[in-house]
């Protein structure tokens, strides 16, 4: 986050004392959050608008009860229900809903760049939730929440990110978060999921899936797009399970303490069993649990260092 007018626009390039910082405050919101009113002052006054141009479950409710439990006033926008049917750009949906006098903006896009795009238009602050095959910042916030609670430090963490990685925000995220804090990052997919020059990233690139899971002590599972079926990216659906699926005979063979994650929604059968996601290894709805708590500290840190103590 820079300075003055802040922004969380992607992971990239945010320091280890950034990202420690967010994470502590988000440990003190949860602790406000196990309150029987778990609530706090801290955004009064303050209007956030939640613009949502994609499809959003954990990231839509969790930043708006986030804004809520800091006392906020919240906007709802839903591009299905706006003038964009009409023909109006994000440029002049984005300044119409700011000249309503609003001081944040929560922002999911298809497109690559729409959150830096509006940093450069509005006076808001501006928070990425999720711009194309580009960030997800909090969604890799959360996650390294889940692994600091977990193992208490990310030196040497060895975490294996599995799946559609060319396509994925979160994988992108998650990767520039973990090399950051010290964490030591692997990828694992089918050769056309994977990136051009993938090792450029800081990671280890694995093809065969029961060779890198070998080593891991954290599996991130991600989503494969059903949309990318067809596209002559995957072979099909029952060949991708059998190579890259984390099936629960792969899990017998694993150690007890490796934890799954995944950022969901889940294809149950597919890159994931449910028996896997639904095992005591899983930790993938304490990630939704985290969810609200780190995006409590991300809100509360863009409006401002001098708001930096968490407010009991
Ligand atoms: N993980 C994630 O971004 O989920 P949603 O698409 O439901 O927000």
């Amino acid at each position: 986050m820079s300075s003055n007018r802040k922004h969380l626009l992607g992971l990239e390039g945010v320091s280890r004392e950034d990202i420690q910082t967010i994470l502590d405050s988000a440990l003190s919101f949860k602790e406000i959050l196990q309150r029987p009113i778990p609530k706090v002052p801290a955004l009064r006054g303050v209007t956030v608008v939640n613009l949502f141009f994609e499809p959003s479950t954990r990231t839509r409710i969790s930043f708006e009860l986030a804004e809520k439990r800091l006392s906020a006033d919240t906007v709802n926008f839903s591009s299905s229900t706006s003038s964009v049917k009409k023909g109006e750009t994000l440029k002049d949906t984005a300044r119409n809903i700011e000249a309503m006098k609003i001081d944040i903006v929560v922002i999911r896009h298809s497109y690559p760049g729409a959150p830096h795009f509006l940093a450069n238009w509005l006076n808001a602050s501006i928070i990425n939730a999720g711009d194309g095959a580009h960030e997800h910042p909090t969604q890799g916030l959360l996650d390294l929440l889940t692994l600091y609670e977990k193992f208490g430090s990310f030196d040497g963490l060895k975490v294996l990110i599995v799946g559609d990685i060319s396509h994925s925000r979160v994988a992108r995220s998650n990767i520039f978060g973990l090399n950051t804090m010290g964490a030591d990052v692997s990828i694992c997919g089918p050769g056309t999921l994977l990136p051009y020059q993938a090792e450029s990233l800081g990671v280890r690139v694995y093809s065969d899936l029961d060779e890198a899971i070998k080593n891991a002590d954290v599996i991130n599972v991600l989503r494969i797009q059903l949309e990318r079926q067809g596209k002559g990216l995957l072979p099909s659906l029952r060949e991708y399970r059998n190579l890259f699926g984390i099936t629960r005979e792969r899990l017998k063979k694993l150690d007890p303490g490796v934890v799954i994650m995944h950022p969901g929604p889940i294809n149950r059968g597919v890159e994931i069993d449910s028996d896997v996601a639904d095992s005591k290894q899983s930790v993938i709805l304490h990630q939704v649990t985290n969810g609200v708590a780190v995006r409590m500290a991300v809100l509360y840190h863009v409006m401002g260092s001098e708001r930096s103590e968490v407010p009991e």
